[in-house]
């Protein structure tokens, strides 16, 4: 071989083995959840999912959350508290099989830019989003809070795709059951009904209402729970027959301590139980607020609770505290723990 064709052939295999460092450098493998870091997904970029929601269907989780813009400002026009926020960028949508490692999956629920006048234009709020499969319909339904940027408006909307990856297409907001409706979930049950628990009377009070059966709209059937106690950020999971509810109190981005209430069923009577957290932190939710809770597939009693460690002058870099919960007796238990795997 002439030495041209060797130094051809060497900084070929040099070029390869270069452009493969890289590509193996980019793509990002974890092998643990470490609450309050900053989560790549597989492509290396930071999870953009906050006060998200999970949905496991045919044996993967799909993570969606509000996908936040990447200035945060004050809305100095606002008076009556602080009102940091961030473009919204619409809801986006992530997969995993072993909840720790995500792949992006694009935006599902896209903003609409052009049109000033839309719940979705980018100037709007939309948050806390939550997704579930309809068996009957066979339709993927998201709720979600939908607002103006001085957050008056307090609409819920909803969005339906045929696919957990979208896109999802908005059917519209409204004032469920004629009131307010900001923080919220969706909580599907054994039985096939589905409900909304949403902060409700100006965040005073936290209603649950019984969705028809396309879900995507209200029956008129609903509870008022927690009376005048300001409870939002609820998260909702069952376990052994019985109905568990975590929310926080009231006081914007900033933490709260967290309390946990149980019920028979989920518009029976809620019993508050205390304060689901233990160890460092607990005092403050691990400075952070709920968002959701769900069961980790196959395991009896181990459940994953997520929060959000809000960051409000740079919200887009808010953390994501994703604890084990487990019962002890009858009682939900959180602990904190600075790395953690499902084994
Ligand atoms: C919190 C709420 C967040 C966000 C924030 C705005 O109380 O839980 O989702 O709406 O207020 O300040």
């Amino acid at each position: 071989m002439s030495m041209h064709k060797k130094n051809l052939l060497f900084y070929s295999l040099f070029a390869c083995l270069f452009v493969f460092y890289i590509s193996a450098c980019t793509r990002t493998h974890h092998s643990g959840i470490v609450p309050g870091a900053v989560w790549y997904d597989t492509e290396g970029n930071p999870i953009n999912a906050h006060g998200g929601g999970i949905m496991y269907h045919d044996g993967v989780y799909y993570w969606y959350g509000e996908y936040k813009g990447d200035s945060t400002y004050l809305l100095d026009w606002v008076k009556t508290w602080e009102c940091w926020r961030a473009d919204a960028g619409g809801i986006s949508c992530y997969s995993s099989k072993d909840l720790v490692n995500w792949s992006f999956e694009g935006i599902v629920l896209p903003t609409v830019p052009q049109d000033t006048q839309s719940d979705l234009h980018p100037s709007q709020v939309i948050e806390r989003p939550k997704v579930i499969f309809n068996d009957k319909t066979k339709k993927f339904v998201m709720w979600m809070h939908i607002e103006s940027p001085d957050y008056e408006k307090a609409h819920a909307g909803v969005a339906i795709s045929d696919s957990p990856t979208g896109l999802f297409t908005y059917l519209g907001s409204f004032k469920p059951n004629g009131g307010d409706s900001r923080d919220q979930t969706i909580f599907k049950d054994d039985d096939g009904r589905a409900y909304q628990i949403y902060a409700s009377e100006w965040n005073n009070t936290l209603y649950i209402g019984l969705l028809n059966d396309e879900y995507t709209q209200h029956t008129g059937v609903y509870t008022r729970n927690f009376i005048n106690q300001s409870r939002e950020a609820p998260a909702v999971f069952k376990h052994r027959g019985r109905y568990y509810l975590i929310s926080s109190g009231c006081t914007g981005w900033d933490p709260n301590i967290a309390e946990c209430a149980v019920a028979d069923s989920m518009l029976g009577e809620w019993r508050v139980i205390g304060n689901p957290c233990i160890g460092e932190g607990a005092d403050s939710t691990y400075n952070a607020q709920s968002t959701f809770v769900f069961p980790i597939a196959g395991r009896d009693g181990q459940f994953v609770a997520m929060f959000d460690r809000w960051n409000k002058t740079n919200l887009i870099d808010s953390r994501y505290v994703w604890l084990p919960l487990i019962f002890e007796k009858d009682k939900p238990v959180i602990e904190w723990n600075k790395e953690w795997t499902l084994n």
